[in-house]
C-alpha cells in the first residue's frame, strides 16, 4: 500500500519546529495539532462522499458529505493529533488504544483498548511516530479485530523506513500518511533525525 509524504510547505514549516529540541511543550502541542490538521486533510482526500440535497435560502442544491469517520489515537502521543481531527470532523467517533513500547525489547505492551463500532466506517489511526512499526501494526490489528471498517488509514508525523516496511508487510491494505520519511532507527529504536520522544515532548515528562 502507499506511503504519502505530505510535502505541503506549511507541513514542512511546522515539522522543523517540532524537530527543534528547544521547542517547549506548550508550543510543541500547538504545532503538533496544526500539523495533524494538515495530515488529516490529506489522509481523507480520497474518502468517498455521499450525495445530499439541501435547500438554500433561494433554491434546492446538491452537495456531498463525508461518510462515518472513526479516529483512533494510540496513547499517549496520538492524543497530540486527536484534537485536530475532532475539530475538523465534530461527528467523529473516537476509540483509544493504549500501547507502550518496552524500552529493552521495543515490543509494544497493550494497557488499554476501547473502540466504538468500526463496521463500514473509515478509520484514521493516529500515532505521530512510526519507528519499528510494532505499535502501529498492533493498533491496526486491534481495529481489524473490532470489526470490518470501510477503510483504515495510518496517520503519523515521522516515519522510519523500518516502520513503513513493517506496517506494509503486516497490513498491506492500510495506506500511510506522514509529514516525513526519515533516515533510520538508532540502536534504541529512536528515529533519526526524528524529533525525540514525542510523548515526552508533548506532555513535558522528560
Ligand atoms: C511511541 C510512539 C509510538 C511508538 C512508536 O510511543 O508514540 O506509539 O513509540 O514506536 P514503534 O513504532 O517502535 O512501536 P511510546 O511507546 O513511547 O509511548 P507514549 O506514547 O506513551 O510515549
Ligand atoms: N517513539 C518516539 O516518540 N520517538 C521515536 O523516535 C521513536 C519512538
Amino acid at each position: 500500500m502507499s506511503v504519502t509524504v505530505v510535502d505541503h510547505p506549511l507541513a514542512e514549516h511546522l515539522l522543523v519546529s517540532l524537530r527543534d529540541r528547544t521547542t517547549p511543550p506548550p508550543v510543541f502541542r500547538t504545532l503538533a495539532k496544526r500539523l495533524a490538521l494538515a495530515l488529516a486533510l490529506e489522509a481523507i482526500r480520497d474518502l468517498p462522499t455521499v450525495e445530499v440535497a439541501v435547500q438554500t435560502p433561494l433554491e434546492p442544491a446538491r452537495g456531498r458529505t463525508l461518510g462515518d469517520l472513526v479516529a483512533v489515537p494510540i496513547l499517549r502521543a496520538g492524543l497530540g493529533m486527536l484534537e485536530a481531527v475532532t475539530e475538523l470532523f465534530p461527528e467523529v467517533a473516537v476509540g483509544y488504544i493504549g500501547l507502550e513500547r518496552d524500552e529493552a525489547s521495543l515490543q509494544p505492551q497493550s494497557y488499554y483498548r476501547k473502540l466504538p463500532p468500526v463496521d463500514d466506517r473509515h478509520v484514521l489511526v493516529l500515532d505521530p511516530m512510526l519507528a519499528t512499526g510494532g505499535s502501529g501494526s498492533a493498533a491496526c490489528t486491534a481495529v481489524k479485530e473490532a470489526g470490518t471498517p470501510a477503510s483504515i488509514r495510518f496517520v503519523c508525523v515521522v516515519a522510519a523506513p523500518e516502520g513503513v516496511t513493517r506496517l506494509q508487510g503486516d497490513h498491506p491494505d492500510i495506506p500511510i500518511f506522514t509529514a516525513a520519511l526519515d533516515r533510520q532507527l538508532n540502536d534504541h529504536g529512536y528515529i533519526l533525525p526524528g524529533l525525540g520522544d514525542f510523548g515526552d515532548r508533548l506532555f513535558g515528562t522528560e
